[in-house]
């Protein structure tokens, strides 16, 4: 997730951005830049890589002066390069803009923008903002400012500086973080607190569409109207260590509690709601011609297999369309059949996966398309494939993959309600339904996430079971085999996913007292079959907990503990059952004494075979 800093002072402001852009390294970037304002105007400084190429070329040519901004990219769009980095400036390169986030609607302003004769610099969406401020300057920076926010769509944290106004900064959000730390004498913007620690921990915390004027010896804040807003200071007491997670113990907690942003992100680009509501894939390329594919086949390793096994069952319900889905390794060593009219999926968070890109080379190679869905702008798999769709999850740290999973399945059901559509298996009515519910999961994520407690009591009870099996039918079959990997890669648990009808034909003999089984109970019409299941390994001695819907009741009397989501529509809900799972997962870790971010004998992306 990019990174912003701003200073405002009496000190050098770049050692002072270079220091802060350094404690938001956890965040993951691929580049890396400053703005500066001095004698010498503005002066931009951009490199493609780690912050040390960024230092070098700041080295080799200082650039003076006491205001200024800074950003750290991980790229969404355009790949990571020296032209793609922020700062993004106007034609005239007297106004500068960092961005975190993604403008939604940038493509409309790009032509907008050019039409009017704008020359642009980069692929990102960024350098609009930069361009239509301009458009609206005429000396008050503030107002150019609040102009241009009335045009953009989507999500940022924004630091802009101006030449003309030489002791101003302006700072603003929506649906992107940002701090301002207030110090004497001199002000400080951050995307987060550890960034701020060094130079005081005296902070504002920006809320959504709040303007803040940062000049030398005041901060002063505004709502997009202009009217003038009192802001309460706060007193930041975390350490640095903790403040990288954002007051969270671990990485992975953190990551579980992005979801409702990520899903957010991930969706909201792609929707359209003009008449009706409709699902826009054209800006990745995606057209007619891919919806009339004889057969789709999903290539993936892991988490991103289990997206994988949701994405057929996806397909198979609402575009009628036969889907294989197939472990990446095991795919590129037999010897597979392909058909002409055949595409290709391939799920991976990095994007580096070494069977992964294996199994989609051996498909180009066959002449299949191929659509990635990835994490990572810029990565092999990215570059290779012939349309690709961006999980816009940010940098995931820890080892367990959680948002970029949730993510993933997003671009899923995205794909697959598209090509439901343009195969007339779903009407314009049933579309709009689902695209509905698409757009209430991130809230209903976020009311699963306000009852972790819940999880954790249970955990802190259960964390010693030496067994654990998840069991459930189609897609809570899916969802079985992500929590049980979740929980045997962090808690170190031997546990096992069954598809609950498997029961019966083997795995119900390693049943028994010191067994723990999580039912996954969500798809309403296999309920009655769900129940026996229970009852089976119940009699068998086992402890039951059972995840369905809030309104449900049918469990409750054959359940040890129910743990309950928000309704949606049976196919969508694995982007709800998982995070108890990936909670029950993470508390079990920490009570073991594991270190959940970093599991013993496992590595992030799996490069090598
Ligand atoms: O980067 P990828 O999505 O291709 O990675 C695939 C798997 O290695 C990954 O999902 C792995 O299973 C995770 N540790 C799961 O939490």
């Amino acid at each position: 997730m990019c990174g912003i800093v701003g200073y405002i002072g009496d000190e050098e402001a770049t050692p002072v951005l270079i220091n802060a852009l350094k404690k938001l390294e956890y965040r993951g970037y691929d580049s890396a830049g400053i703005a500066v304002l001095g004698d010498e105007g503005l002066v931009v400084r951009k490199a493609k890589g780690a912050l040390k190429f960024l230092e070098q070329k700041i080295a080799a040519e200082i650039i003076r002066g006491t205001m200024g901004i800074g950003h750290t990219r991980w790229a969404t769009h355009g790949e990571p390069s020296d032209q793609n980095s922020h700062p993004h400036t106007n034609v005239s390169g007297q106004i500068a803009v960092v961005h975190n986030g993604i403008i939604e609607n940038h493509a409309k302003l790009k032509a907008w923008l050019t039409e009017r004769g704008v020359a642009f610099r980069s692929e990102t969406d960024t350098e609009v903002i930069a361009h239509l401020i301009d458009f609206y300057y005429s000396g008050n920076l503030l107002d150019a400012v609040r102009e241009a926010l009335t045009r953009l769509e989507g999500s940022y944290a924004l630091g802009v500086i101006c030449q003309t106004n030489t002791d101003e900064i302006i700072a603003v959000r929506k649906d992107s973080p940002l701090v301002i730390g207030a110090g004497e004498g001199e002000n400080i913007i951050a995307s987060d607190v550890p960034a701020l620690l060094e130079y005081t921990r005296n902070v504002y915390y920006l809320d959504d569409r709040e303007i803040a004027v940062l000049k030398r010896g005041s901060v002063e804040f505004y709502d997009e109207e202009g009217r003038p807003v009192q802001k309460e200071l706060c007193r930041v007491e975390w350490d640095v260590a903790a403040a990288e997670k954002g007051g969270y113990e671990h990485f992975m907690l953190k990551e579980i509690h992005e979801q409702p942003t990520a899903l957010t992100d991930t969706l909201r680009a792609r929707i359209k709601t003009y008449a009706t509501k409709s699902i826009n894939l054209e800006e990745i390329g995606f057209n007619e011609s891919w919806a009339k594919a004889d057969r789709v086949i999903i290539t993936a390793c892991g988490t991103a297999w289990h997206a994988g096994i949701v994405g057929k069952y996806a397909f198979e319900h609402f575009a009628r369309i036969p889907v294989d889905v197939d472990i990446a390794s095991e795919f590129r060593y037999r010897d597979p059949i392909f058909n002409p009219g055949d595409i290709f999926i391939i799920i991976s968070q990095s994007g580096e996966t070494a069977d992964t890109l294996a199994a989609m080379r051996m498909a180009k190679k066959s002449g299949a398309r191929i659509i990635a869905i990835t994490n990572v702008v810029g990565s092999t798999l990215a570059r290779e494939a012939d349309l690709v769709m961006y999980t816009w999850a940010g940098p995931e740290i820890a080892v367990a993959s959680t948002k970029a999973f949730t993510t993933q399945l997003m671009c899923v059901y995205l794909i697959a309600l598209k090509f439901g559509a343009l195969r007339g298996c779903i009407s314009e009515t049933e579309l709009a339904y689902y695209i509905d519910a698409l757009e209430e999961l991130p809230a209903q994520a976020e009311r699963i996430l306000s009852h972790k407690e819940d999880i954790q009591r249970f955990a802190a009870g259960n964390f010693n079971k030496t067994k654990a099996f998840f069991m459930g039918r189609l897609f809570d079959y899916a969802i079985s085999l992500e929590s049980a990997l979740k929980l045997k890669e962090i808690s170190y648990t031997h546990s096992e996913a069954f598809a609950a009808g498997e029961l019966k034909h083997g795995p119900i003999a390693l049943v028994d007292e010191s067994t723990l089984v999580v039912a996954i109970c969500t798809q309403r019409a296999l309920f009655e079959k769900m129940e026996s299941n229970i009852k089976e390994v119940k009699a068998r001695g086992a402890s039951i907990i059972v995840i369905t819907y809030d309104d449900e009741h049918f469990f409750d009397a054959v359940a040890d503990e129910v743990f309950r989501i928000p309704c949606t529509p049976d196919p969508l809900t694995p982007i709800l059952s998982v995070i108890p799972c990936q909670l029950y997962a993470y508390y079990c870790a920490v009570q073991r004494g594991n270190d959940p971010d970093k599991p013993r004998n496992l590595a992030k992306s799996v490069t090598v075979e």
